[in-house]
């Protein structure tokens, strides 16, 4: 008998995409899927996902099969959830309705506090599926707070018999500080009990990813380093004691990449295809991007590139700084992300401050982010902190060296130049200062300038295996691990 999964994200690709965790949701359960059919078949892994129909989904045009309709009890009310089927690559997704979820056409509301009762109803939705689909589930996963409900009803409702009766719970953490707070009416209203572990503090106990965190079997953080991080009182966000007491079911997984999407040998979305092997083509992609975006292009100086949400966490303010003080080396910027309409502004500032070295541009642009990865000589990504962080794996794939604060997936994924020469892939500062940051910009700055140390660098990122393989791997391990403990 194989192993049954549902895994349940709020976002996945290709359906609807905001942020990392829909690149992982899109990819590793794939992943898992497609690894496992070379196994024997009772190791098998049959992983089906979840996503909530949201309107953002409908209006990309997805018509997925309708196959019925459940109810799901709010307190006495009983609302109702249509349920519609889909698939990726040869996985089945389904995709949930119902009444929370009509007219919210953002997937993600500015505050949190506006989504549980959307969230909340998904989970518990998605907790009728299996006996809606005639499919006994072994393990659930779930992913950040706003699947954590299922975990909690799952834990707290258990039903004797039937589709959930021995299931297994693991929960992957992307994001720590987004717990979901702020939503004790939504759980109370649909009679989720505030948790009794007493290594909970006051605080954490109706919120849904402590909640969660509480009653999950086990805990995989989206790097080993940053599962070490979450029990430190700088990364823990009040939640380290309670953690470090959880200790024994904490570990780390690194998320890997869409190694087919992200890929410069096939790329079509770049001008120019090339490999570790002709180098010298990626130049066309450099300079394709100078003449479009009108920037004067300088022999010898390199172009730095920000890709990302612009979100206070990604420390695009300390990039900034950090680059005034390198005012007299030379460099120039190509910066593109949205978000925080105040990092918006101080990337906008930059352009109209140094109109010959940058370029911004505010706007979520796929097909101009894989041309930043083909064409720029170093990716910027000095965030705050970083659970995993996706950019710089892409990046070293394009043979674009990351220059990033030495924190989370960061330091578990890039290998310091300065720390080891012949197999460096990036540039590691540190502290998150504008100082530390400036510093390590200019050895990178003087490292560019010797070619072949530099295409030394370029070649290791390159080489690098960041596909799903050996990640999706230990996530099955996991799954294993659970379903032959009597939890
Ligand atoms: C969150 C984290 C990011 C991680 C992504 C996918 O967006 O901030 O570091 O890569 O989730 O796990």
């Amino acid at each position: 008998m194989s192993i049954h999964v549902l895994f349940l994200a709020a976002e996945a690709e290709p359906f609807v995409k905001i942020g990392g965790l829909a690149d992982v949701a899109g990819s590793l359960p794939v992943s898992i899927q497609q690894i496992s059919q070379s196994f024997g078949a009772s190791d098998r892994v049959d992983i089906r996902m979840a996503l909530p129909f949201h309107t953002a989904i409908k209006q990309n045009g997805f018509s997925p099969k309708y196959l019925g309709k459940f109810h799901i009890l709010r307190g006495q009310q009983e609302l109702p959830c249509q349920v519609y089927q889909s698939s990726n690559a040869g996985m089945l997704v389904y995709f949930l309705d119902g009444p929370p979820l009509a007219g919210k056409t953002a997937v993600y509301s500015p505050h949190s506090n506006q989504d549980g009762e959307k969230f909340v109803f998904f989970s518990l939705a998605a907790l009728k599926l299996p006996e809606f689909l005639d499919w006994r589930v072994d393990i659930l996963h779930t992913n950040d707070w706003h699947t954590a409900p299922a975990i909690i009803a799952l834990k707290t409702q258990r039903c004797a018999s039937g589709m959930l009766s021995n299931t297994k719970t693991l929960h992957t953490l992307h994001n720590l500080p987004f717990m979901g707070n702020n939503n004790e009416n939504a759980m109370m209203a649909y009679d989720l009990p505030p948790g009794d572990d007493p290594n909970l503090p006051d605080w954490a106990r109706l919120s849904p990813l402590p909640l969660g965190l509480s009653l999950a079997d086990k805990i995989i953080a989206v790097s080993p380093n940053y599962a070490k991080e979450i029990m430190t009182e700088k990364l823990g966000c009040g939640l380290e004691s309670f953690l470090i007491k959880r200790k024994s079911v904490i570990s780390g997984i690194l998320n890997g990449i869409d190694t087919d999407a992200w890929n410069p040998e096939t790329d079509p979305l770049i001008s120019q295809a090339f490999t570790h092997k002709n180098l010298h083509e990626r130049l066309f992609n450099k300079r394709s991007l100078f003449r479009r975006f009108n920037l004067p292009e300088m022999k010898g100086v390199p172009l730095l590139t920000f890709i990302s949400r612009m979100d206070p966490q990604k420390g695009l303010d300390i990039a900034l700084q950090g680059l005034e003080q390198c005012q007299s080396q030379p460099w120039q910027v190509i910066i593109l992300g949205t978000g925080d309409s105040i990092v918006e502004d101080l990337a906008c500032e930059f352009e109209r401050k140094y109109p010959q070295r940058v370029r911004t541009f505010i706007e979520f642009n796929n097909q101009l982010a894989h041309q930043l990865y083909a064409g720029a000589d170093i990716l910027l990504m000095p965030s705050r902190y970083e659970p995993c962080g996706l950019a710089q794996m892409i990046a070293m794939r394009y043979g674009c060296v990351p220059l990033a604060h030495s924190t989370g997936g960061l330091l578990d994924t890039i290998i310091s130049v300065v720390k080891d020469p012949n197999l460096g892939t990036g540039f590691l500062f540190e502290e998150d200062t504008p100082s530390q940051f400036s510093s390590s910009l200019k050895l990178a700055l003087k490292c560019y300038q010797e070619p072949q140390k530099w295409q030394q660098i370029q070649h290791n990122g390159m080489k690098t295996d960041f596909s799903w393989r050996k990640s999706a791997l230990k996530y099955i391990h996991e799954y294993q691990a659970l379903v032959n403990t009597s939890v």
